[in-house]
Parts: C-alpha cells; sequence; structure tokens
C-alpha cells in the first residue's frame, strides 16, 4: 500500500534538487509518480518546482483527467507528455522533465549524446537520442519521443529539454543527473579539442558489466538490433538513433579545426 502523502513529499524533495540544481529556471520542468493502475501523482503546472509543498501535487487518471486537486492547481502541462510514456513502458513508475543547461545546449544544437567517452554514462544511459521538435502540451512532443521509448530510458527533446524515466522515482532523478553529467563533459571535452572516445571493445565491455549486473530499464545494450545480430553495439552505429547530425557536428569541427591550422591560428 502506498502512502500517497509520503510520495507527494518525495516528489517536492526532487523539485527542489531539480530547481537547486540548476536544473530548470522559473516554473518550468514536471514530475510525475504512478501509484496504482491508472492512478498518477504529478507537479502542477506554472509553480516553481523548488517550493513546492505536498498540497501542491495533483492526482490524475491515465489520460490526463483530474482526480483531485486544490484549489488554485492543475496537473503540468505536459501531463500527455508523461502519459505516453507510462502507456508504452509498463515497468515505468516515474517520469522528469527538466531543462538542464547542458543537455538542453545539445538539444538546440541538434547533437544527440552518442559518443561513449566515460564508463557510467554507456553503463547507464547508452546513448540519448533527440526527438524532433514538438510544441510543448501538444500531442506533438508525446508522438515524437514515442518511437524512442522502448529503447532508452532518456530522451533529449529537440530545441527544449530532456526527459527521464524509470522504475523509481529516484532513479528517475537520477538518469536526468546522469544525462547533464554526460552532456557536461561533452561539451568540455569538446572544448578541450574533441573527446578521445572509448573503443568498441571497451563499450562492449561495459554493456557486458550492465547485463551481468542485471541492471533494469532499457538501454541500447540490451535492444540495439545489430547487438542482436551480434555486430557492435550501438555508439555511433546509427541504428537506434536516427539523427546523423552528430556525426555532421563531428565532421564540421574537424574541418573547421583543419581550416583554423592551415591559417596558422
Ligand atoms: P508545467 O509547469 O505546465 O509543468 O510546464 C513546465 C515546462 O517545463 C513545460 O515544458
Amino acid at each position: 500500500m502506498v502512502n500517497e502523502y509520503e510520495i507527494k513529499k518525495q516528489i517536492c524533495e526532487i523539485g527542489k534538487r531539480i530547481y537547486d540544481r540548476g536544473m530548470v529556471a522559473s516554473n518550468d520542468g514536471n514530475i510525475s509518480v504512478k501509484i496504482a493502475d491508472n492512478v498518477f501523482l504529478c507537479t502542477p503546472t506554472g509553480v516553481s518546482k523548488g517550493f513546492m509543498t505536498p498540497e501542491y501535487i495533483c492526482k490524475v487518471d491515465g489520460n490526463g483527467n483530474v482526480l483531485e486537486a486544490n484549489k488554485g492547481f492543475k496537473p503540468s502541462s505536459e501531463i500527455k507528455m508523461h502519459m505516453r510514456v507510462y502507456k508504452q513502458r509498463p515497468d515505468v513508475m516515474s517520469v522528469v522533465h527538466a531543462h538542464p543547461v547542458y543537455a538542453t545546449s545539445f538539444a538546440i544544437a541538434g547533437i544527440p549524446l552518442t559518443q561513449p567517452i566515460m564508463p557510467e554514462a554507456v553503463i547507464a544511459l547508452g546513448c540519448v537520442p533527440i526527438a524532433e521538435y514538438g510544441t510543448p502540451s501538444t500531442e506533438e512532443i508525446p508522438d515524437a519521443v514515442e518511437k524512442y521509448l522502448q529503447h532508452y530510458d532518456a530522451v533529449l527533446l529537440e530545441n527544449h529539454g530532456a526527459l527521464t524515466f524509470s522504475d523509481s522515482l529516484l532513479s528517475a532523478y537520477h538518469k536526468m543527473e546522469s544525462v547533464e553529467f554526460y552532456a557536461e563533459l561533452l561539451y568540455h571535452a569538446k572544448m578541450l579539442g574533441g573527446p578521445k572516445e572509448l573503443s568498441k571493445s571497451q563499450v562492449e565491455r561495459l554493456y557486458e558489466i550492465r547485463r551481468q549486473f542485471g541492471m533494469t530499464g532499457k538501454h541500447p545494450a540490451d535492444l540495439c538490433p545489430n547487438c542482436k545480430d551480434g555486430k557492435s553495439s550501438c555508439h555511433s552505429c546509427g541504428t537506434c538513433s536516427t539523427k546523423s547530425s552528430s556525426v555532421d557536428a563531428d565532421l564540421v569541427a574537424e574541418i573547421t579545426k583543419k581550416v583554423m591550422e592551415s591559417l596558422g591560428k
């Protein structure tokens, strides 16, 4: 039996962490938790997620219809995005949406996080694709996100932010932290001349560790069609991520570097 009030308190605590870490500005971001079949708790629309108390939290059904909400509070305007994740992923118990600076910058630049640069990111996330742009609060974002839901637990939202989901609220939040840390490291490595990527065999060994640990959730290591065919999986294989912009971006960076070198700069 879930203690609803406890979960409301936990949502407020995670909202505060997201706000305090600068993963959202102003009233941005939203959080939801599944508490029973077709029953969910979610943050209200238009409030700072850093200053919520349990009375703010709304209760909705699987279509986002209000079951309970205190006066003055309405469910998040992005509730349809959350509900699409729960519908497609019965294993998911919590969804977190935020606008962390580095991850959102990659989403704005159109560069998915596909370069294997550090073990923790490879094990926890694999790659993080970008779902194509949609107008917030419409069905466009849920539609754009849907095709990635069976392969990933984290997705960047083009020109918008990031979405993570998992089997608990804490784990969904941790995935958001991991996405942002991965993006921040990748950004700085690019500034330093470009990351030295882990080799295919190093990536394979990390995927094997993930399998041995029996880690929950979806991850390209388990699902990449190449992996199933016994070929090297994901990380730049291009099969799971429909975007080729990371390759384009790297090519542009390489050409720019060569041009600058030839100019003696
Ligand atoms: P809500 O306050 O309606 O949840 O919206 C915040 C947000 O970040 C929209 O993308």
